[in-house]
């Protein structure tokens, strides 16, 4: 049969009289105009969703400006095809160049395009509800603290046992203003991509740099004005010996002691708007101070302390003003020494105090190297519990123990990430890490050679009590001098020098 003959489905004369048709009617771009207003819909409800309630969160930025363009791009991407695809069609086929086109005068054409309607406007809807949810659920902690389980386990662990266990991260974390909400949004995502290739850093580096500052987080809850005397607390331990001695210190800390001409004086005096305290680190981690100034935010005069060894003066640009970070840089997460881990369990009796010397072995347990440093720690725990109490008088204690000892090492040490107290120091006290002695050290001097003030054992707390059973009770409000359970102390070494997180 010849070429030019037309084929017998031939379009009849009224189906001709529609032509010409566009290229954009047919099947492939119908799909993708809905999908293109679902994105611009689900866009333009996120945009608002964002501008209006959601300044403080970076994962809706994830949603917003990633996930809805990239559905919007395929979108336009479909039309485009469809129309290009329908009309090579056109060209190779003139004889019946309507491929996908839709025909409203096919009646199962008719129901697909009915059908297919409802879907894009069920699609519509659902894709606002989704990202609605979506948005909802990545503020939540759970996200924060869950879905970026192996990232995020030790924060969330040491979160969860914290004073601020109920603050959501993103209190903290991500802040409202123009520029934060812009540093979050990027982070968010950097973050996300990070750890959807597991291309972070084990540990996660510290100080964060990327925190709004410490007043802008703390003050909407802690402010100034409302920081009031001294207060208590009481620092319950177990002595390594044979039959576990408990020790306490109770002291008072003198943390808004009012001074004269400074409304804050006491520990809370380096916040004080009379006057500032800037210093220099050395390390990332801002543990080696060698250098500080103290500005009166009055008159303007400074005083300049510094170490012998520290000479020269330090970049401009690396002096830090001290805020509620530079001491309470663990609000949420502190990683707790092995020391403080085996005492607590102690104190609440889920690690048997019947056990002679429970208190050193389960702190060696926890420490050393050969047992800890090794995928199978928790059955080197085991074994080496086992070692120490091999004894048939201890069976019935042991294995609770045991158990005790694997937990507390699974709730501060975390060798996935890397992260233990011996990475992330508390600078709240002097005891196990520098903390308030890396200033406080009868080290730094003006050049008149005067000392940094408070530098003696009564100036930022009293021991109100120390030791054991009736010695608490027997109070002195003057403050006693510190008798250390451990032998007389030498002055050369600081407290951190032995007592890094436990003492074996
Ligand atoms: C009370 C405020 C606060 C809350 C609530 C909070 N954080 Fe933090 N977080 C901080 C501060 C402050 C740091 C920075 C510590 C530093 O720079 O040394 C930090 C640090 C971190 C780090 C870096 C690693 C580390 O341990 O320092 C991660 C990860 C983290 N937080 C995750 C979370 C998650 C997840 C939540 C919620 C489950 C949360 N945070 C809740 C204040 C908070
Ligand atoms: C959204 C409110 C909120 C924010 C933000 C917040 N806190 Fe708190 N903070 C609390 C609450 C609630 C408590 C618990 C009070 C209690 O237990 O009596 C608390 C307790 C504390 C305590 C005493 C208990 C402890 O752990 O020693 C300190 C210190 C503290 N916060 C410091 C900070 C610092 C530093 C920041 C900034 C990084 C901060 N908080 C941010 C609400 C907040
Ligand atoms: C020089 C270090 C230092 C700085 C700076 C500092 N604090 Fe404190 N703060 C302490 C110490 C020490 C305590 C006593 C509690 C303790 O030892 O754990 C304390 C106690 C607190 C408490 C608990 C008080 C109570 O009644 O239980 C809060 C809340 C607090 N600080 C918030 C802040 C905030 C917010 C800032 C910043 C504006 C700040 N601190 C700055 C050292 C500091
Ligand atoms: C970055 C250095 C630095 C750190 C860290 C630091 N301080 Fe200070 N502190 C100073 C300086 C400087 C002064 C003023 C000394 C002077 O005037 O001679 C001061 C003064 C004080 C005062 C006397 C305030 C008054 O009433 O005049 C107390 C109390 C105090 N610090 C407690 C603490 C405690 C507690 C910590 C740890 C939680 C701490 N400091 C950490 C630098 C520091
Ligand atoms: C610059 C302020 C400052 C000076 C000086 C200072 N301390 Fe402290 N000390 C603290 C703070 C803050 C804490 C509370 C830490 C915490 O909240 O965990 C503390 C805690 C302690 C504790 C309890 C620790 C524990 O975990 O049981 C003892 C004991 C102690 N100090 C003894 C001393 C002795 C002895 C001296 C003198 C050599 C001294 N302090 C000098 C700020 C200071
Ligand atoms: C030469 C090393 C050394 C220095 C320095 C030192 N200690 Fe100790 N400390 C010990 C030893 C050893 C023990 C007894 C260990 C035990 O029984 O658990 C001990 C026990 C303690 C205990 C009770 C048990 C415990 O593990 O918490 C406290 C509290 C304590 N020291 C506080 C301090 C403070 C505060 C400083 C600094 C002012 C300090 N120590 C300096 C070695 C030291």
């Amino acid at each position: 049969m010849p070429d030019s003959t037309p084929p017998p489905d031939v379009p009849s004369a009224p189906r001709s009289a529609l032509k010409p048709t566009s290229h954009f009617n047919n099947w492939i771009s119908a799909i993708g105009a809905v999908l293109t207003a679902g994105a611009l819909f689900s866009f333009a409800f996120l945009v608002w969703m964002d501008f209006s309630q959601g300044e403080k969160n970076p994962y809706l930025g994830i949603l917003t400006y990633l996930v809805a363009p990239a559905f919007l791009i395929t979108g336009i991407t479909l039309v485009l095809f469809g129309a290009w695809a329908q009309r090579r069609w056109a060209i190779k086929h003139t004889a019946h160049p309507d491929r996908w086109q839709l025909d409203f005068g096919n009646p199962r054409q008719r129901r697909m395009i009915i059908g297919f309607g409802t879907g894009g406007v069920m699609f519509l809807v659902l894709s606002a509800f989704g990202s609605y949810q979506t948005y909802h659920y990545s503020e939540s902690n759970q996200f924060c603290g869950e879905v970026c389980h192996s990232a995020m386990a030790p924060e969330y662990v040491t979160y969860k046992r914290g004073s601020h266990a109920r603050v959501d991260c993103v209190e903290c974390h991500i802040g409202s203003g123009a520029e934060w909400f812009v540093k979050a949004k990027i982070n968010g995502v950097h973050q996300l991509v990070s750890y959807t290739f597991d291309n972070y850093n084990r540990p996660i580096e510290t100080p964060l740099t990327n925190l709004r500052p410490a007043p802008e987080i703390c003050e909407q809850c802690h402010w100034p004005e409302k920081f009031h005397g001294n207060v208590e607390i009481n620092f319950d331990h177990f002595l390594s010996d044979k039959e576990n001695t408990p020790y306490t210190a109770r002291m008072l800390m003198h943390v808004n002691k009012s001074a004269l001409g400074s409304p804050l004086g006491g520990i809370h005096w380096h916040v004080s708007d009379t006057e500032r305290v800037e210093y220099y680190a050395t390390d990332a981690k801002r543990q080696e101070i060698p250098w500080m100034r103290v500005r009166n935010l009055k008159d303007g005069t400074t005083r300049v302390f510094r170490t012998e060894d520290f000479t020269g003066e330090p970049p401009e640009d690396q002096i830090r003003v001290m805020d509620c970070m530079d001491c309470h840089n663990r609000p949420a997460h502190v990683f707790p020494p092995a020391n403080d881990m085996v005492e607590k369990a102690m104190m609440q009796g889920t690690l048997s105090t019947k056990l002679p010397n429970i208190k050193r072995v389960a702190v060696q347990a926890m420490t050393e190297t050969e047992i800890t440093t090794t995928a199978e720690a928790p059955q080197k725990i085991a074994d080496f519990m086992r070692s120490k109490y091999n004894d048939r008088a201890y069976a019935v204690e042991l294995p609770g123990a045991i158990a005790t000892v694997q937990e507390l090492f699974s709730l501060s040490v975390f060798p996935e990430r890397k992260a233990d107290w011996r990475v992330y120091p508390n600078n709240i006290g002097h005891k196990d890490w520098p903390g308030c002695f890396r200033c406080h050290d009868d080290q730094h001097k003006t050049a008149q050679g005067q000392l940094v003030k408070s530098s003696d054992c009564n100036s930022c707390h009293t021991i109100l009590a120390q030791g054991k059973g009736e010695e608490l009770e027997l109070l002195s409000a003057k403050g006693l001098d510190f008798v250390h359970p451990g032998g007389e102390l030498d002055p050369d070494l600081t407290c951190a020098d032995c007592h890094n997180g436990g003492i074996q």
